[in-house]
């Protein structure tokens, strides 16, 4: 697919708790090639980047968000009520869909895709304690097995990604933007439960860490988000750097290596 060409820095928002201190995703490619063109390249010009790394602190482990809005028993994003009072609808694999602050989630999973806004006022302010707690498990798992891993854009809030989706828009038209980014109140960016890691390229699917994170990152409540050849039901291209924190679920997507996505799992939309 062709794509156009990297604008800026590859950053993280303020506060998305990047164990990243300096970003290498391209930051100055001007390859037109699909592989170095995504929306997490930040084509903000005011990119309000801050590095959060702790230099006090293991660097080598990401922080959650100190106002993270987590569930007390959570390991996994369990709304907080589950009062059948919620349920707004139902998914076509029968389950329930709740609406919770308007927040809308199936199975207990908070759902941000085409279909389902988050509210522009949800801001959890950084990564979320429960994807801290996974990831930095799963980064010691790595790096037992060679595998160095890093956040490379986490947490975005509602106007640093409409920002990010209008710079893409003047770039390259919405048809192609609404293939790889999503607009603001759509981006599991905003949820504090997924991040960009290592490498924002297509060509990092057939890296060591790339495979590593695809075949692993499931024992750690991750999944990847956007599979190849998914694009008609996720919305989105591939992504084989993006990965999402749903919990015990996960495995389940996996599905032995041959990954389904959430929509297909839970039997929701993603189209605008
Ligand atoms: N690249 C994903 C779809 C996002 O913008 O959240
Ligand atoms: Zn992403």
């Amino acid at each position: 697919m062709a794509m156009p060409l990297i604008l800026g820095l590859v950053g993280c928002d303020a506060k998305d708790n990047s164990d990243n201190k300096t970003s290498n995703a391209n930051p100055t490619s001007t390859s037109n090639t699909r592989s170095n063109v995504n929306e997490d390249s930040n084509v903000l010009s005011n990119s309000n980047v801050t590095s959060n790394s702790n230099p006090t602190s293991n660097s080598n482990e990401v922080k959650p968000a100190s106002n993270t809005n987590t569930p007390s028993n959570s390991n996994k994003e369990t709304p907080v009520s589950t009062t059948k009072t919620n349920v707004v609808g139902k998914t076509t694999k029968g389950y329930d869909i709740e609406k919770i602050d308007g927040i809308y989630y199936v199975k207990g999973i908070l759902i941000a895709n085409k279909s389902y806004a988050l509210p522009s006022t949800y801001a959890p302010g950084g990564l979320k304690s429960e994807f801290t707690i996974a990831y930095n498990e799963m980064k010691k798992a790595a790096k037992k097995d060679g595998v160095t891993l890093s956040v490379v854009s986490g947490y975005r809030s509602y106007n640093t990604q409409k920002t990010l989706y209008n710079n893409y828009v003047k770039r390259d038209g919405k048809a192609a933007a609404d293939t790889y980014s999503a607009r603001a109140g759509h981006s599991e960016h905003q949820t504090g439960l997924a991040a960009d890691l290592n490498k924002i390229s297509d060509s990092f699917g057939e890296t060591k860490a790339g495979k590593w994170l695809a075949n692993n990152c499931y024992k750690y409540g991750f999944i990847l988000r956007y599979p190849k050849g998914k694009q008609k039901i996720t919305g989105y291209v591939y992504e084989p750097w993006h990965f999402r924190y749903i919990g015990d679920e996960a495995v389940n997507l996996y599905n032995n290596g041959n990954w389904i996505t959430l929509e297909e799992y839970l039997g929701i939309d993603s189209k605008y």
